[in-house]
């Protein structure tokens, strides 16, 4: 039945001369019935130990209180401890890594400085930057192999270079830097007197991960969210890390001196604290979700993926052979279908059209979903 309404709705739209309605209001409308892959949240249970920290603070009415402005206790310690940092690091608790880089992005940037980036990325980042003034210079990386290469991070470094957007592994492409790639992009900063924005919001996902605190403890500037690996996407919360030294620039910035919500931070401190219980097991549930959109991708036989295995939990895939448009796709397999997956435009202005993005930390039953929408909506499209 449901299948045959959204069936109908997404006819009605789709011969809707002006399609006013919002992907995102619909979805969050339908939101039981959508297996959601458009935003690299997450969707497989991790632990009851976390939702239970989270009712305990609702119970005992926790949320009373401001919470204890550099997070409750516990929380920085345990952030730092998975990342294996010491002493000489602090962190402060933001709403989401977002907020963490906008926190950044305003206190070190000025007018006229230049950030090496990438394109296709995660664009709020450069609109940040722009906001301060400054001005992203995106190293093309829709190509071989897939990520910036220090050769290109020399060629783009000119007087006003202040900065070097890594994200790593990378949202949308899935690659990864190598240990000896990162220590090469750590020596260049160095040489320029460069910060390096390390994004690991995706760091779990990428096997072997490099800190660039390792080579660059100096003016390396850690971006940590909550949202995929610990599922805590809608809690809003993250956090920046950064040696005492530069922090102290930072703080200033920091819009949060009453602390962010304590709900998110007892959630996310449970998930630390939890975290050798549910790891493995989401990363497999993971993983043959990945293998699931691969088989749908072959069996389809069009569109290929560039990265593969992602080192991230989303991947793109190519469908420029195709003929298709990933927006209509995307608006196909969501009104459809209820899949909700991401066209490339989002991503990257340049070469958005080439691609659409698929997460795939969802239950292996949505990856199937996946499949068969995918097949049958391309082969609807005519191709
Ligand atoms: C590269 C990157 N950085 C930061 C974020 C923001 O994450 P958060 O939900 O922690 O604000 C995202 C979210 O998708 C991302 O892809």
């Amino acid at each position: 039945m449901l299948r045959i309404l959204t069936g109908n709705l997404f006819i009605a739209l789709r011969f809707c001369p002006s399609d006013t309605m919002d992907k995102f209001q619909y979805a969050h409308e339908h939101a039981d019935e959508i297996v959601w892959m458009s935003q690299n949240t997450n969707h497989i249970p991790l632990s009851p130990k976390i939702e239970e920290a989270i009712l305990e603070a609702i119970r005992s009415r926790e949320y009373n209180l401001y919470p204890y402005s550099k997070g409750v206790d516990g929380l920085p310690e345990a952030i730092l401890k998975d990342l294996d940092l010491g002493g000489g690091w602090d962190v402060i608790v933001t709403n989401g890594g977002i907020e963490a880089l906008y926190i950044l992005n305003r206190a070190l940037l000025s007018e006229g400085d230049e950030v090496i980036a990438t394109d296709p990325s995660f664009m709020p980042i450069h609109h940040q930057i722009r906001l301060s003034g400054a001005n992203p210079v995106e190293l093309p990386i829709y190509k071989e192999p897939w990520k910036m290469t220090p050769e290109a991070i020399r060629a783009a470094i000119t007087p006003k270079t202040k900065m070097i957007l890594l994200i790593d592994p990378i949202n949308p492409v899935g690659t990864a830097y190598t240990r000896g790639e990162v220590k090469e992009i750590c020596e260049i900063a160095r040489e320029h007197d460069l910060y390096i924005i390390d994004d690991i919001t995706y760091r779990d996902f990428s096997p072997d991960h490099t800190l660039t605190s390792e080579f660059y403890p100096e003016k390396s500037i850690i971006v940590y969210s909550f949202s995929k690996t610990s599922a805590f996407a809608g809690m809003r919360i993250g956090a920046l890390i950064a040696p005492k030294e530069l922090m102290e620039k930072m703080r200033p910035y920091n819009t949060n001196v009453l602390s962010v919500n304590i709900l998110a931070q007892r959630g996310a401190l449970a998930s630390l604290e939890t975290k050798g219980e549910w790891l493995d097991r989401m990363l497999k549930t993971a993983m043959r979700s990945q293998e699931i959109v691969k088989e749908a991708v072959d069996e389809e036989g069009g569109a290929f993926i560039p990265v593969f295995p992602s080192r991230t939990n989303m991947l793109i895939i190519d469908i420029s052979a195709l003929g298709i448009d990933g927006d209509e796709l995307e608006h196909r397999m969501l009104y459809g279908d209820g899949v909700f997956i991401r066209g490339g435009s989002y991503l990257s202005p340049r070469f958005g059209k080439n691609f659409i993005r698929v997460s795939f930390t969802v239950p292996n039953d949505g990856a199937e979903r996946f499949k068969e929408s995918f097949v049958k909506q391309i082969a609807a499209m005519g191709k």
